[in-house]
């Protein structure tokens, strides 16, 4: 049967429920925006509170005999290819935890690419899970971290293979894609399988000029944020599963051990609202975002002291396989300034956020909701800002390592650092100490330290030279870096 896409069946449900004029005495407790605050309702306006109802005993009986959510599921899972689609509430800091517990358990060995997002971290120090770290491709030049190749973990896998599956990220907030159907087969020929963290890449199924997605390039299981390139809310994500080398029901099951009991409706409505959106007109509209990504990357390629990265600096020998165009991630070095710099001054000075930014590179990010009016907006701003660039310099060096350097010895498992015996200490004598916490720049939120590495003199001093330069750590115990949480040395 073929799935019928002008279907919404949370938002279908919603509309129902309010139609009916449904009257609950459970939660939540505002009631339809009755109870809530009057400031509240003004802000938020009274969408927000109608639609948010209890999922199960609300918006579907309380056997959930309507189906209404896994009616939605089935509907994503047709329009991305996937045999399975799972929603979730918590972003993909939850899927990604869910898959990778779906995959591996306490001392089991997972391959991971060391260009893991912190929640990646995060799930291992919850479970237990020996990483194997896989080394991403560093591009000295840009100094910059792309997937690792099929290649590398072809060899990981034979160093360890005990190894229960592999983890990769693609595309990286930078855009750079993996060659995910050589991992996979990398993966499949052991019989094992490979979860794609697809964080950045819900848009990639709907159109052929995006690189390829990771079910259509044969992984097992994928997280995606809708929320990230796609119209979903804040924290709505999905994970998608297909094949037989992870059945659903342990993915389920290992997923609600995260799970909330209260997932919010409006999280659902806004994922099953972009399904139809993208399966019915996703070619269409995400032709335009590329034509506008071409455009403002052909036009900021104008403006004295800017570049922007594009396949010939991020795509070749030795570095990304694919390149998702959409993020526009733009040099300012040649302007003396730091990503740091430009993206305070682009909020202060003309009200524009930037995603990601860096001691030489800020990320904007072209998606299906922009037209000629925002990214010309941006275009002049950020000509505004070539010519306030004299008045932002000097900018503080930020003294980044090679990439030999960046990286860290494990000494030892994540989770032991974590939650065995640690101390506070100054941060200027913390270099062969083991880590007890992460420090992680955010955004992109790669951890450039994670609990059990041992630290070292390169490291540290980029972390502080970074803070002083405007680098956003939010991790650490100390947020000012004066301190690090380190294993107690009598338990190193
Ligand atoms: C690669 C990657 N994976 C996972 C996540 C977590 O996603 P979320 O913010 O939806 O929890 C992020 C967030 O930035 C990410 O960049």
């Amino acid at each position: 049967m073929t799935a019928d896409h002008d279907h919404v069946p949370i938002l279908e449900a919603l509309a129902e429920y309010r139609g009916k004029g449904r009257l609950a005495f459970s939660p939540p407790g505002h009631k339809q925006a009755r109870g809530a605050d009057p400031a509240v309702r003004e802000v938020l306006g009274d969408a927000v509170f109608l639609g948010d109802v209890l999922a199960s005993g609300g918006l579907d009986d309380r056997l959930t005999r309507g189906r209404v959510l896994e009616r939605a599921e089935e509907l994503m899972a047709d329009a991305v290819h996937a045999d399975h689609t799972f929603f979730t509430t918590c972003g993909s800091s939850l899927s990604v935890k869910a898959a990778m517990l779906s995959v591996a358990g306490p001392h089991e060995e997972l391959l991971i690419g060391r260009d893991a997002h912190k929640s990646v971290v995060s799930g291992l120090v919850l479970s237990g899970i020996d990483p194997v770290w896989v080394e991403p491709r560093w591009d000295p030049r840009l100094r910059l971290a792309h997937p690792p190749s099929a290649a590398d973990f072809d060899r990981a896998f034979d160093a360890h293979p005990g190894a229960k599956g592999a983890l990769i990220t693609s595309p990286t907030p930078y855009g750079a894609c993996a060659d995910l159907a050589a991992v996979a087969e990398v993966c499949h020929r052991r019989s094992l399988p490979l979860i794609v963290d697809e964080a950045w890449g819900a848009h990639l199924p709907f159109h052929p000029d995006l690189p390829s997605w990771a079910m259509d390039a044969g992984a097992d299981i994928c997280v995606t944020s809708i929320h990230k390139m796609g119209s979903g809310l804040e924290q709505g994500s999905v994970f998608h599963l297909q094949g037989d080398l992870v059945p659903p029901q342990v993915l389920k099951l290992r997923a609600d051990l995260l799970g909330t009991t209260s997932p919010s409706v409006l999280l659902y409505a806004g994922m099953d609202g972009w399904r139809r959106q993208m399966a019915l007109h996703g070619k269409e509209l995400m032709g335009r975002a590329l034509h506008l990504a071409a455009r403002l990357r052909t036009s900021v390629e104008r403006i004295e002291g800017m570049h922007v990265d594009g396949r010939d600096d991020l795509c070749g020998a030795g570095l990304a396989h694919d390149l998702d165009p959409l993020p526009c991630v733009i040099e300012v070095e040649g302007l003396g300034i730091s990503g740091f710099r430009a993206a305070d001054w682009l909020r202060q000075h003309r009200d524009i956020d930037v995603h990601l930014s860096d001691h030489r590179r800020i990320g904007t990010q072209v998606t299906h909701a922009d037209d000629e009016g925002t990214v010309g907006e941006l275009l002049g701003a950020l000509e505004d800002l070539a010519q306030a660039a004299s008045g932002l310099r000097p900018v503080p060096p930020v003294e980044v390592p090679d990439p030999a350097e960046l990286r860290l010895e494990q000494a030892c498992a994540p989770r032991d650092a974590f939650f065995g015996p640690v101390e506070e200490v100054p941060t200027d004598r913390a270099a062969g100490r083991v880590a007890a916490e992460m420090i992680t720049p955010y955004p992109p939120g790669i951890p450039v330290v994670l609990p059990g590495e041992r630290l070292t003199e390169p490291v540290l001093r980029y972390l502080l030279t970074g803070r002083d330069a405007g680098m956003n750590l939010p991790d650490p115990s100390d947020p000012g870096l004066g301190t690090v949480r380190v294993v107690r040395e009598s338990a190193e």
